[in-house]
């Protein structure tokens, strides 16, 4: 038996990436698997990560949503009450940068960034608190980045949203932790997904060579660290930021 059997989980931007990752680990350990991308469909993958986690004997299902809207993030959420009668674990994953050096970041860059990655948590998090608290319990899992900590020349719009995440789940932590809700922060550092494969090999390598791991992470490590947070494993770890980055940092 999973360590996750029977839960349920929400994890937004999943339909492929590090968010795929984690619902597949989280399906491999028990939990019914609720998410949700921008179109679920043949096109972007969304409707095979469906497949690929009922393959795993759990409930599955993927939700079009776009989470930076208040309403439509709601809605997600009652149906999600309403089909899987519980939301046990919360990841709010969904994320984009539109990177650019702040004399050149236009308004659009620094709103669609702050709005997909900050405001699509508060949406979710809104949503979800009423039905946690009834439950008694819950657990909220933020994917904010290392460079919401030290911040990064070129990413002030994304950094500024992670390092948002970040001081959103601490004070989540802080008002929710006597209902049983804990809320946690992961700061990946740098993952081999589409987001990083856009880099040119120069910026690659130089990013590597900064790793004393010297690689750059994989999806797995992530769900690895998601499913610590998500479980009992975690029972008594609420308010902190994990950083899951090769040693980049230290
Ligand atoms: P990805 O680009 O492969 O996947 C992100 C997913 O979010 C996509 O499926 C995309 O369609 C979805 N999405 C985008 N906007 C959305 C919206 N408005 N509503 C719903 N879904 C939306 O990216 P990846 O690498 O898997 O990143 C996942 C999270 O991890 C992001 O929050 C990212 O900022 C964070 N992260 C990634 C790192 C990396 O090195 N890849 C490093 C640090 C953090």
């Amino acid at each position: 038996m999973g360590i996750l059997q029977g839960k349920t989980a929400l994890i937004t931007g999943a339909a492929r990436g590090i968010g795929k990752a984690i619902a597949l680990k989280f399906a491999q350990e028990g939990a019914n698997i609720a998410f949700t991308d921008l179109v679920i469909d043949e096109a972007g993958g969304g409707l095979a990560t469906e497949r690929e986690i009922a393959a795993l004997g759990v409930k599955a299902k993927g939700y079009s949503s776009n989470a930076a809207d208040f309403a439509q993030s709601e809605e997600v959420v009652k149906m999600v009450k309403e089909e899987f009668g519980s939301v046990d674990i919360l990841v709010n994953n969904a994320g984009i940068t539109k990177d650019g050096l702040m004399l050149r970041m236009t308004e659009a860059q620094w709103d669609a960034v702050i709005g997909v990655n900050l405001k699509s948590a508060f949406n979710f998090i809104h949503a979800c608190v009423p039905v946690m608290m009834r439950q008694r319990g819950g657990s909220i899992i933020n994917m904010a980045s290392v460079v919401g900590v030290h911040g990064n020349a070129g990413q002030a719009n994304y950094a500024a949203s992670k390092a948002g995440m970040i001081a959103l789940a601490k004070s989540v932590a802080q008002e929710m932790g006597p209902k049983g809700i804990r809320a946690n922060a992961i700061a990946p550092g740098f993952i081999d997904t589409a987001m990083t494969q856009q880099l040119t090999d120069d910026i690659r390598n130089e990013w590597i060579s900064k790793i004393p791991l010297r690689r750059g992470g994989q999806v797995e490590d992530i769900a690895n660290t998601a499913l610590y947070l998500a479980s009992d494993l975690s029972s008594y770890v609420t308010g902190q930021v994990i950083q899951v980055d090769g040693g980049m940092n230290t």
